[in-house]
């Protein structure tokens, strides 16, 4: 296997400061940056802009986001910062590095028919460009695609709306209006950025990272919005609650506010995703919904994964998903047994379209009230929710062992809510001891699930890391309830 499944440890699993995590950035990128120049096949004229992007060079003047007034505040600079730190604006060149060509010849440029180059190439540019709407099959040079995935990408198509955010009457503006002129508000409620990202980070209509783009090179997308957001150089700062806006990221509980939006708005997008997929013409079964270890694993040793998953079949095992799946939280119950429906389909031999497709839609209509949700965390809860995620995370496997989890994904998903779990806590009870062992535990299961050297998919290492995971996951446990019976 590539480097497709590294995705994941690059972001989800680095120890998250995000000063060192944008500096990291840009070292990752350097054995495979951008070829210098435009590709051969991309003929230099330039097409007039279209719809209602103007482009991220309009935000960038001096007098704007372009950092004259610097000294008023961050996000006079938000070009500059986008410019410089920013992974999205390297967004579009990506497509022009050899492993971009490669994967292109690989879903085969050769054909006539098809995009002769990735930035050409409807399906590449739906998520490394800016686009108003998603484009289909091959796309004529446009020089805003170059920005990458600029300002408007995240804050919407600006022609409409420029020149009125700069005036006295823009804050007065009701937010229904501003939305009408194309504005995307992300400072009011954290689903509404976290579905943002999610749409190019886990993908849906028109953008789809599916098995076909996975085996010719791409990246496994692997999304935990909490951990994205801290990732992420930021071109704005703290504000100054107003009567009616407060800012979201001085909640003291802002990690695991962000994993809880994030887990909804991931599945949402995940299940859209799924309800595309299942349009005839599309790869089906699509092989990216089932777990990819299952099926790629070394041959020549059984490793720790096949010995635990040895019904021969890979289980439908979608990332995003799987925080709900392991929840046993009642209130989400219509949303978990209507996935656990799409479950068993997905799991018959031939899953049948139209089955998938119509509760793909009723799972999307259980996650609706979810999403509109607000939290008010106490420890409790949050101890409640860690203790939820363990215990439906856990499983017994055919000769009795109890593991924290039965895979990878699990394991990784259920380090990432309790990470931001810590977080909360920290923040709601600082007098507590117990937060700081239970962050030696997490850092013992970060440690185990990063992949050995030379490997990008979990090895065959003859020391158990599920047996190391699942002891500090039980020690986690004893923590936060010291009553649970011990084996
Ligand atoms: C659903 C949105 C989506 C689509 C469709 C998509 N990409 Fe990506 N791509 C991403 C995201 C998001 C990342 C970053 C992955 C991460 O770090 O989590 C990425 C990463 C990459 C990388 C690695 C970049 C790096 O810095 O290492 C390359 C190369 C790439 N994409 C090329 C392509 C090509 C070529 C296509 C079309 C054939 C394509 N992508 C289609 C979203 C997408
Ligand atoms: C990947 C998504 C993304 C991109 C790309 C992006 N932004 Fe942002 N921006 C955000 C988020 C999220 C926030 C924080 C939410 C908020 O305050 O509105 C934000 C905040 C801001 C703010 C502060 C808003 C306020 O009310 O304090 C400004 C100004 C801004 N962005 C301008 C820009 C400009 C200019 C660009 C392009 C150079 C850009 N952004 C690109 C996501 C993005
Ligand atoms: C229009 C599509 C799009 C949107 C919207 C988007 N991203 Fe991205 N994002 C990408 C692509 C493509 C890449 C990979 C860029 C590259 O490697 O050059 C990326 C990369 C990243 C990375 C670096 C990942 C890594 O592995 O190093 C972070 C962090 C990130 N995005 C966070 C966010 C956040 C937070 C939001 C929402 C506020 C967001 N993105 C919205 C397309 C998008
Ligand atoms: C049902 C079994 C199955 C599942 C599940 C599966 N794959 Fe594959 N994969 C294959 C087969 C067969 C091939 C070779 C044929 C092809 O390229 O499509 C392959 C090819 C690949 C390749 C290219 C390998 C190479 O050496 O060129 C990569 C990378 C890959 N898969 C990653 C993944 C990832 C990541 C997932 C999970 C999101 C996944 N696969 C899920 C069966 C599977």
């Amino acid at each position: 296997m590539t480097a497709a499944t590294a995705a994941l440890f690059a972001c989800c699993l680095q120890a998250v400061t995000a000063d060192t995590q944008a500096q990291d950035q840009g070292a990752a990128g350097a054995s495979d940056g951008p070829v210098a120049g435009p590709p051969a096949a991309v003929p230099p004229i330039p097409a007039t802009p279209s719809g209602r992007l103007v482009g991220a060079a309009s935000c960038a003047a001096a007098s704007c986001h372009g950092g004259g007034r610097r000294i008023e505040g961050l996000h006079f600079s938000a070009s500059l910062v986008w410019a410089g730190r920013d992974p999205h604006a390297n967004a579009w060149d990506v497509l022009n590095t050899p492993r971009s060509k490669t994967m292109l010849e690989l879903l085969g440029a050769g054909q006539a028919s098809a995009p002769q180059s990735a930035v050409q190439d409807a399906r590449c540019l739906n998520c490394h460009a800016t686009v108003e709407q998603p484009l289909t099959g091959t796309v004529p040079v446009n020089f805003l695609h170059h920005d990458g995935v600029g300002c408007e990408a995240c804050h919407g198509a600006a022609r409409d709306w420029i020149g009125l955010h700069v005036t006295s009457d823009w804050k007065s503006l009701p937010a229904t209006a501003k939305a009408a002129l194309g504005y995307v508000e992300l400072g009011s409620s954290l689903t509404e950025r976290a579905r943002r990202c999610a749409e190019c980070h886990v993908g849906g209509v028109g953008r789809d990272v599916n098995h076909d783009l996975i085996a010719a090179g791409h990246p496994r997308l692997d999304y935990e919005f909490s951990t994205f957001h801290t990732n992420y150089p930021k071109h704005w700062q703290p504000r100054a609650d107003t009567p009616d806006k407060t800012d979201l990221e001085q909640s003291p509980t802002f990690t695991l506010d962000a994993w809880q939006a994030g887990r909804f708005a991931a599945a949402e997008a995940c299940l859209k995703l799924l309800e595309d997929r299942t349009t005839a013409g599309r790869p089906w079964p699509e092989l990216a919904e089932y777990s990819c270890f299952s099926c790629h694993h070394n041959l020549e040793n059984r490793s720790w994964y096949q010995q635990r998953r040895s019904n021969g079949r890979p289980g439908w095992e979608t990332w995003s998903l799987t925080p709900l799946r392991n929840s046993q939280n009642p209130k989400l119950l219509p949303l978990t047994s209507s996935i656990e429906t799409l479950a068993g389909q997905m799991n018959q031999s031939a899953p049948d379209r139209l089955l998938v497709s119509r509760s793909a839609r009723t799972s999307l209509t259980a996650l609706q009230p979810l999403l509109t949700e607000n939290h008010q965390w106490t420890t409790p809860a949050v101890d409640a929710l860690c203790l939820e995620q363990i215990r439906g995370a856990r499983r017994t496997t055919t000769d009795g062992t109890t593991l924290a989890a039965a895979s990878w994904d699990e394991m990784a998903q259920l380090y990432l809510a309790l990470r931001a779990a810590v977080a909360a806590r920290r923040t709601l009870d600082t007098q507590d001891t117990r937060n700081e062992k239970i962050s030696q535990h997490l850092e013992v299961i970060r440690s185990q699930l990063l992949f050995q050297p030379g490997y990008d998919s979990p090895g065959t290492s003859s020391i158990d890391p599920v047996l190391a995971i699942s002891a500090a996951v039980n020690q986690i446990e004893l923590l936060l309830d010291p009553k649970t019976p011990q084996p």
